[in-house]
């Protein structure tokens, strides 16, 4: 038990918090190393408070609407997976990132224009939308339960980038496509195996479960590896898709977790009694690694928080811009050459 976890710098991120140094090398393994400094806004003395304002605006909404914590979740994979973490994913417009299929449905947008506006009357100029995608995300998944974890910040924002730039994956590819495509953005099967922990709370839509609870790989039957209850309560709450344009209900990723979006380990355990909604999570048990890592997750919330607190790091890392690259957007939306056009 825990061998796999404990063959990992898991404790490279606490002793980084710990040594205060204002800079870190972040995320290692990708190439080349950016730098990301802790509390760059405070160092700089650019915004003090930056940080503060943030949570205290993502307290604000958490209070009225928990959902808020797996919206901003899936919004940071969708931005840091895509051409890195530079906020690319929040800016509007035809045939935006926005707009592509794999981010039907994403949320999380009202919370972070609502930040960005509360920053620029406080600082204007100064703090970047990609940190503040960042931070609030640290801050709502904290409030739902998971480890409050240091973000580095001192990113900058990106330009625009078209839909068909999104490679995200659907949710039913093999645990070695998967694999390979966390790999392909510098992460490892820790971290893959730990990301996919966040559906322990949020929803899908039933589009993406439906071949596994009708017609898996054109069987006609439902995916063998989905236990036969779940089967059952699927099929009640999304039926076959028989006609265009009929409704796409959306389920929870993680009936126990449910209304509750609360971030904990239950979802490892489903996995192991073949209860996970969508196949990449129950892949994971189709890959000697993710299984171990799986199994050790489901046994110790403890290992899994930590593995996500560090994993969370190094997603946030990917790609960044620093320096002069990029540029410090007036509003999420629009880059500052289309601002006010
Ligand atoms: C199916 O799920 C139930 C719990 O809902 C569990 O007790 C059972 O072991 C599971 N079956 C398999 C084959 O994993």
């Amino acid at each position: 038990m825990m061998q796999f976890v404990k063959n990992f710098p898991l404790l490279a991120l606490v002793v980084i918090s710990l040594a205060g140094t204002a800079t870190v090398e972040a995320a290692t393994g990708m190439n080349p190393p950016m730098k990301l400094v802790w509390h760059y806004y405070k160092v700089t003395n650019t915004c003090d408070d930056a940080e503060t304002y943030i949570r205290y605006q993502v307290e604000k909404f958490y209070k009225s609407d928990n959902t808020v914590a797996p919206k901003l979740l899936r919004l940071l994979y969708s931005d840091c997976m895509v051409n890195g973490c530079d906020a690319s994913v929040l800016l509007q417009g035809p045939n935006s990132e926005r707009t592509a299929p794999q981010n039907r449905g994403l949320g999380g947008f009202v919370i972070i224009d609502k930040i960005k506006q509360v920053l620029e009357s406080r600082c204007p100029g100064v703090v970047s939308c990609a940190d503040i995608l960042n931070l609030a995300t640290r801050d709502a998944v904290h409030m739902a339960g998971a480890p409050s974890y240091p973000v580095f910040t001192g990113r900058r924002d990106g330009g625009r980038l078209n839909a068909d730039a999104v490679d995200l994956p659907s949710p039913s590819i093999s645990v070695d496509e998967s694999l390979a495509y966390f790999k392909s953005k510098g992460l490892d099967v820790l971290d893959m195996t730990t990301l996919l922990g966040a559906h322990s709370m949020g929803k899908t839509h039933c589009s993406h479960i439906v071949n596994r609870l009708y017609n898996f790989k054109s069987t006609g039957k439902p995916d063998p590896s989905m236990n036969t209850t779940l089967v059952s309560q699927l099929r009640y709450l999304c039926p076959p898709r028989t006609q265009k344009g009929q409704t796409d209900p959306l389920v929870y990723l993680n009936p126990d977790s449910g209304s509750s979006n609360r971030f904990s380990n239950s979802y490892y355990s489903r996995v192991l009694s073949h209860n996970a909604v969508l196949g990449v999570d129950q892949e994971l048990l189709n890959n000697d690694d993710s299984k171990e890592i799986t199994q050790e997750f489901a046994s110790g919330f403890e290992d899994f928080r930590k593995s996500f607190a560090l994993a969370m790091s190094r997603m946030g890392s990917i790609n960044v811009l620093t320096g002069t690259a990029g540029e410090i957007r007036r509003d999420c939306k629009v880059t500052n050459a289309n601002y006010g056009a």
